[in-house]
């Protein structure tokens, strides 16, 4: 028989921790979700009565965290008492690029996952399944699974891989109808069961035939394969967008002729100022570390070019903003609308609008940011994390509006870095009026209507065209 699961635990209570357990306490009424972290402040705010207030923005979230928080949904710091009483406990928290050592600046550092899994190790006192929730290099549950099984005490382990797919500004979309859920486990005999077990959860909502399940490599490698086919797929349309202002074609027009081709799809064709988000690059540089172990230069070279296409996107559009302003943007004002890395989000992690801020920052422009969901202290704290200069200047060179209308009154040129909805609904009459002359738009999104900008008197850009 499977193990019955009454209580889950779930560490870490971040993008992903916290919209999955929501979605999964919502669907399983009779089970107890309760999600942990270390970060007071964060569980804090999960916890705050105001709904608002909970520290993800995500459509829909705070719908379901209103109907299932208190009932069956649980956010606490009392990391060991949830361990100790689930029967199943999600590990999910963050694997950023290894920042020190060996494979730093491309291999996954692994050490929150240690932490966990020692924990676990020391509070259990009977049979646990243990998900790995959090994208982790191939084989990382044979780490975790040589910690847990080295306790002595008795206490058996089955360890699964279980990825998550979801994208920010639609994770809860993402969660309540998934293109797939995918559950990775040892071949014996216990294996299975415990693959069940977890395939029984998600049948509470997900259709069976969309959950499949494999080994439990395959699933580790296919989530980092699915990120790296994914923002192949935005690099080799950015490429194009280059050619495409070279030569007088219209990326936009590529995009959707190749898209119609059944075996290409319509969707992740659309050219940007370059791809953001805290997962893409950093799975990509661990995929290409993990290639570059085994001795496959010729496939970490392949990959890697996914990441080095992408920066060049993101200086290009700097210095494409730097040159059309006459070669100089000393002292002037350049308006970013937009600092998230989609819409849809409050994540900034990696965004596009950090390092071209950056860029013109280093050219003496001054920066006027707005984001609908972005607060001043986490523009600065992006700024300051990269440490290209001291805290007060980029304080003196980087301002932050909560009024799009005021961060482009005076602007020389605007920069759209998000795809933020509102930013097409704008009175662009009333910011035209109010800039300096020529009035400069750099579309890093292709989002606005160009013929109506140009119709005002606006110099307006876009990406390949
Ligand atoms: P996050 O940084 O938002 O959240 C991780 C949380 O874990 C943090 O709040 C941190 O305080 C907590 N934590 C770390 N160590 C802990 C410990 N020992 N005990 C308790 N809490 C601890 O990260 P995220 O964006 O939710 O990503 C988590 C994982 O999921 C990563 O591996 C990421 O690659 C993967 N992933 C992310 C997304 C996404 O859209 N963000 C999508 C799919 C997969
Ligand atoms: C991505 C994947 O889409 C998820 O399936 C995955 O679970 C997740 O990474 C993860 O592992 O963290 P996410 O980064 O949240 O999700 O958002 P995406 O919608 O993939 O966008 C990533 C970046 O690519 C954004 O900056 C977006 O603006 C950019 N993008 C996307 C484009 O420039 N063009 C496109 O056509 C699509």
């Amino acid at each position: 028989t499977n193990m019955k699961v009454t209580k889950i635990c779930c560490i870490g209570a971040g993008y992903v921790g916290g919209p999955t357990m929501a979605v999964i306490a919502q669907k399983c009424p009779d089970i107890e979700v309760t999600v942990v972290d270390l970060n007071a402040e964060r569980i804090a705010a999960w916890n705050d009565k105001d709904i608002n207030n909970i520290p993800i923005y995500e459509p829909g979230l705070g719908e379901i965290v209103g109907e299932a928080r208190g009932r069956n949904l649980f956010f606490s710091t009392e990391v060991e008492k949830a361990i100790h009483e689930a029967q199943l406990i999600f590990i999910s928290v963050n694997t950023p690029t290894k920042t020190y050592g060996s494979g730093k600046g491309m291999a996954a550092d692994l050490k929150y996952i240690e932490l966990c899994a020692r924990q676990i190790a020391r509070i259990a006192k009977d049979d646990k399944i243990v998900v790995e929730k959090s994208t982790l290099p191939v084989r990382t549950a044979e780490a975790i699974k040589s910690i847990l099984n080295h306790t002595g005490n008795g206490v058996q382990f089955q360890i699964l891989s279980n990825p998550e797919f979801l994208a920010e500004g639609t994770a809860v979309q993402d969660l309540l109808h998934p293109d797939r859920v995918l559950i990775g486990g040892e071949t014996c005999e216990e294996g299975q069961k415990a693959i069940q077990t977890l395939v029984d959860i998600y049948a509470h909502w997900v259709p069976r035939e969309k959950i499949l399940t494999t080994n439990v490599w395959s699933s580790e490698l296919s989530k980092l394969t699915a990120n790296a086919f994914l923002a192949q797929r935005v690099s080799s349309i950015n490429a194009i967008s280059e050619l495409c202002e070279k030569t007088g074609a219209n990326v936009n027009e590529v995009a959707r002729a190749i898209g119609m081709d059944s075996r290409i799809g319509p969707k992740f064709l659309k050219a940007s100022v370059g791809f953001g988000g805290s997962c893409f690059q950093k799975d990509i540089l661990n995929l290409v570390y993990i290639c570059k172990s085994f001795g496959l230069v010729e496939v970490a070279d392949y990959w890697e070019q996914v990441i080095i296409m992408n920066d060049h996107q993101k200086r290009r559009f700097g210095n494409n903003i730097v040159s059309t302003l006459y070669n100089t943007v000393a002292d002037k004002k350049i308006a970013f609308l937009g600092w998230a890395f989609k819409k849809d989000t409050n994540d900034t992690r990696e965004s596009a609008a950090i390092y071209i801020a950056d860029d013109l920052v280093n050219e003496q422009a001054n920066i006027a940011v707005y984001d609908p969901k972005v607060d001043a202290d986490q523009v600065y704290a992006d700024l300051d994390y990269l440490k290209t200069r001291n805290v007060e200047k980029n304080r003196k060179k980087v301002t932050v509006f909560e009024d799009p209308y005021e961060t482009c009154h005076h602007a020389h040129a605007i920069a759209i870095m998000t795809e933020w909805d509102e930013f097409a609904a704008y009175d662009w009459q009333r910011i035209y009026d109010n800039m300096q002359k020529p009035a400069f738009v750099f579309d890093g999104r292709n989002l606005l209507d160009e013929a109506k900008l140009r119709e005002i008197g606006f110099i307006y850009q876009s990406i390949g065209s």
